[in-house]
């Protein structure tokens, strides 16, 4: 069916320029003038759900005319810490397209928020100018952007946005080469769409497809576009047994359980992915037995792991190595936000890169599970050369900092896991009260973890390294604090 839609790539742009691109020029400054300004601001399509609970206007900041932001409904949770049973909140999500500088007006429903006494723009560290004006946040924006709106400290019925920058159409056509437009407006998907080839699939801003996109065996292919994967029952995005695979600019709404997977697969670049899920095992990417994997700009709030590096299971099996994630924010409502090294059976995981992320929240009862960087090798699994940088921790509800074991744990593994070594913990920065204790733990002699470099630690303000201020007698770990059990040798804390 989805057949029937090939080629709509010009028509649909067309449609769109009529309907919702405004091109504005601004008599801007000499460096700026040059620049065309514009805003995109796609609606919402029948029949999706949109929420109510913030009114939200946007208008480029020469234009006295602001433009309404409808804002798609969506879902998150909490596990009811007594039960496990999810506790279902409304939230709200708002995307558009634009160039130059915005400025966004939020008002906070009455009905949900009576008063507004207080407001943060998370991820914190991006230090995103705002102000309150009655019961308005003003917000200026002059760069692509994912963030969090939070009111009252109530983190579930926040406003998520999604701010992307000017859509630039479908691609044109080139020789022997496929591409597919979803158009702006709704689209459903009677089966899962299996991207060919050479093909490019792309999702204009304002197209919602319900359904699941993917790659099998697949080579040179792309699902690029601002549009929307909506309540997919399968992973929104499959990458299997594939190769130079790209995943450009989608945002996954409401997914049964995982929004992404990609196994057994070489040169995969995932960026500007967005994804919220409250579905039960609902992780944002999961990765298995891969090479050559770049993940960046991604937004995850997920029910589950946000990031999950795995070896064999599912189907896929064999070494994984080269695995970069950067410039992401990301919110495990359960699980972990990151989460390196399960399944697998005398495999090898190596090489893999955090860098620039923020971890806005954890909220994981199962102390087994928690950690917002965790690794547990298992199954005799080796994990090495692994690299957490330039990592901002926000104050999260429940959990731990680091968790790194080798783990048997019997309800997922056969046997212990091998080796995990040579990890770097580089200017990692925390600031909260409800930190669990972290923990290190190896297994046994065979099962060590080793080489584990910590370098300009913070935590709440205070560099954690072996040159501070503490009684001789006291170990550093204590002042993370964190557990450093047997079978864990080589831990360096430095400046
Ligand atoms: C999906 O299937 C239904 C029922 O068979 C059909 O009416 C509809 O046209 C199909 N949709 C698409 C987009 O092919
Ligand atoms: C916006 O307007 C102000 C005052 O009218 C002017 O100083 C500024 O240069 C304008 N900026 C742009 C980007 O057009
Ligand atoms: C969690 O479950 C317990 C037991 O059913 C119930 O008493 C409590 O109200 C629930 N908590 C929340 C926040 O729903
Ligand atoms: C979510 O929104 C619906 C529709 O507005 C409302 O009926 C429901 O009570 C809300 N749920 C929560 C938990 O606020
Ligand atoms: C709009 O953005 C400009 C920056 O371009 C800023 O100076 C101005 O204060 C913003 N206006 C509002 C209402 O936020
Ligand atoms: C076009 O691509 C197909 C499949 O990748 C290939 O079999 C065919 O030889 C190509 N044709 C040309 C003219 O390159
Ligand atoms: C992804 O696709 C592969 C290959 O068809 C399949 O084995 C796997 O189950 C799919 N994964 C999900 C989560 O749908
Ligand atoms: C790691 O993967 C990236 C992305 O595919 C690639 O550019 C880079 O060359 C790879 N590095 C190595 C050492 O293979
Ligand atoms: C892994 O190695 C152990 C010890 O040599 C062996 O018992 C086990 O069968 C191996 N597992 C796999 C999946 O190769
Ligand atoms: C340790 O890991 C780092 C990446 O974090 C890598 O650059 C370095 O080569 C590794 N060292 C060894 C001895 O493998
Ligand atoms: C932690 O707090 C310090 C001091 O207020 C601040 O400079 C830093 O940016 C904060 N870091 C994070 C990760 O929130
Ligand atoms: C690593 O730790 C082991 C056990 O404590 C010790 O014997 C060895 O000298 C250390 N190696 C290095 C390079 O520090």
């Amino acid at each position: 069916m989805a057949r029937s839609l090939k080629s709509l790539g010009r028509a649909a742009v067309a449609a769109l320029s009529l309907v919702s691109f405004i091109p504005i020029t601004a008599n801007a400054t000499a460096a700026e003038s040059q620049k065309p300004r514009s805003l995109l601001v796609p609606s919402v399509p029948s029949p999706i759900a949109q929420s109510n609970n913030y009114i939200v206007n946007v208008r480029t900041d020469n234009d006295t005319q602001w433009q309404p932001v409808e804002l798609y409904w969506t879902r998150v949770m909490v596990a009811n810490v007594t039960t496990g049973a999810a506790i279902y909140h409304n939230s709200s999500v708002g995307t558009f397209d634009f160039d130059g500088i915005v400025n966004i007006s939020i008002e906070p429903s009455r009905d949900t928020f009576p008063s507004v006494d207080s407001v943060r723009i998370r991820p914190l560290s991006y230090n995103i100018p705002w102000k309150l004006d009655g019961r308005t946040i003003l917000l200026t924006i002059s760069k692509p952007t994912n963030l969090v709106v939070e009111v009252n400290g109530d983190v579930f019925q926040v406003l998520h946005l999604f701010l992307n920058k000017m859509d630039t159409g479908a691609p044109h056509h080139e020789k022997n080469k496929t591409v597919t437009s979803f158009s702006p407006g709704y689209h459903k998907l009677n089966e899962t769409y299996k991207i060919s080839s050479g093909e490019t699939v792309y999702l204009a801003p304002g197209a919602v497809i319900q359904g699941s996109f993917v790659f099998l065996h697949a080579e040179e292919a792309r699902l690029i576009g601002h549009g929307i994967i909506y309540g997919s029952t399968l992973n929104a995005v499959n990458v299997s047994f594939s190769n130079n695979i790209v995943v450009d600019g989608p945002t996954v709404l409401s997914p049964l359980h995982a929004s992404v997977g990609v196994g057994s697969s070489r040169n995969v670049l995932v960026r500007n992915l967005r994804v919220i899920s409250s579905g039960q095992w609902g992780d944002g990417i999961d990765t298995w037995c891969s090479h050559n994997i770049i993940y960046e700009k991604l937004f995850m709030r997920t029910a589950d792991d946000c990031l999950a590096f795995y070896l064999s299971s599912s189907g896929y099996s064999g070494n994984s190595q080269n695995i970069t994630v950067r410039d992401s924010a990301v919110w495990a409502d359960v699980a972990h936000p990151l989460n390196v090294g399960g399944f697998g059976g005398n495999e090898t995981m190596s090489d893999v890169t955090f860098d620039n992320i923020d971890i806005l929240d954890q909220h994981e009862p199962q102390i087994y599970y928690q950690g917002c960087m965790a690794m547990s090798t298992s199954n005799g699994n080796i994990v090495k050369n692994v690299l957490f940088s330039n990592i901002n921790v926000e104050s999260f509800r429940l959990g731990m900092l680091f968790s790194f074991k080798v783990a048997y744990n019997p309800k997922y593994d056969s046997y212990a896991g091998g080796t995990l070594s040579n990890i770097t913990v580089r200017n990692v920065e925390y600031n909260g009260s409800d930190s669990n204790l972290s923990i290190l733990s190896g297994f046994d002699k065979d099962s060590q973890i080793e080489f584990v470099s910590f370098e300009g630690l913070k935590v709440n303000g205070k560099l954690i390294w072996s040159g501070m201020e503490k009684a001789p007698w006291y170990a550093v770990s204590d002042y993370v604090p964190a557990w450093v059990g047997a079978h864990v040798v080589n831990v360096t804390w430095s400046q």
